[in-house]
């Protein structure tokens, strides 16, 4: 099922309608449980979510040897941006060199082709401004970490492979240790792995996180075109069907 703001969801209405009611639940639990305690949240988690949380957990850590930043192409509502975030002040608290950069349009998609199956332009928008409560978000979460002063994330706003080329002319010494695909189609993808290519190094981590999707077939094609299928061998991700994971050598 397609949802109007273009995301997907392959639950059975069965499924949904369990979603719908854990969502009510979690309204009357937040009420009743007061403005400080965040563990009722933890309750009312749906499995999806709870697998998304175990994956970025079990990518950070594939990661953890490897020298550089994180980079996320795609953000939306900043969910597993917070989570890398907080991954990073569990695994590695005093490492502030492991900067996080978020990018999005935060206008959902631009450049959709002809590769991208039912991807529309603007698919995935969010409220205007929005990347300001994603800012706030993410520096509530950095506070708890050791070095607090010091911002350890960038968002980007704005067409990623206009914003990265902004970035890696500022900063032509930034090595990558782990990206995130997850813009879903196939410009922006494949002109960010091109230019991203300098910047890796043996050992660092590349996720697509549409690998294989008949929904956004765009994710795949970019990867195919952009790096040697016959020299590289994804990793399945445990939790999440789509999401597979490349060692860069
Ligand atoms: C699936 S969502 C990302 C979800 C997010 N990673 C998460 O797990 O919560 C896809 C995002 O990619 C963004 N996007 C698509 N094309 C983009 C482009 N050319 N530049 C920057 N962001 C883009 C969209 O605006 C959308 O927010």
């Amino acid at each position: 099922m397609k949802f109007k703001d273009g995301q997907v969801s392959l639950s059975s209405s069965k499924n949904r309608r369990s979603y719908r009611e854990l969502r009510k639940l979690l309204d009357k639990s937040l009420k009743i449980s007061g403005n400080l305690w965040n563990w009722p949240i933890a309750g009312h988690l749906t499995l999806p979510t709870l697998q998304r949380i175990l994956n970025l957990a079990w990518i950070y850590e594939l990661q953890i040897k490897s020298s550089g930043c994180i980079m996320e192409f795609g953000v939306h509502y900043g969910s597993s941006l917070a989570q890398l975030i907080n991954l990073r002040s569990i695994f590695e608290p005093y490492n502030y060199s492991r900067h996080i950069y978020g990018f999005d349009t935060f206008e959902g998609f631009t450049n959709v082709s002809n590769k991208d199956g039912s991807a529309k332009e603007k698919d995935f928008k969010v409220i205007k401004n929005f990347e300001k409560h994603i800012e706030k978000m993410c520096d509530i979460h950095e506070s708890f970490a050791p070095k607090e002063h010091m911002r350890k994330f960038t968002l980007l706003k704005g067409d990623a492979t206009l914003t990265l080329t902004k970035l890696l002319k500022k900063r032509p010494e930034l090595v990558i240790s782990l990206v995130i695909f997850d813009m879903d189609i196939y410009k922006p993808t494949k002109d960010v792995l091109a230019k991203i290519k300098p910047h890796l190094h043996k050992g660092s981590i590349i996720v697509f996180d549409e690998f294989n999707s008949q929904d956004f077939p765009g994710e795949t094609i970019a990867a195919m075109e952009e790096l040697d299928f016959k020299k590289v061998e994804f990793l399945q991700s445990p939790y999440l069907p789509h999401n597979t994971i490349y060692k860069f050598s």
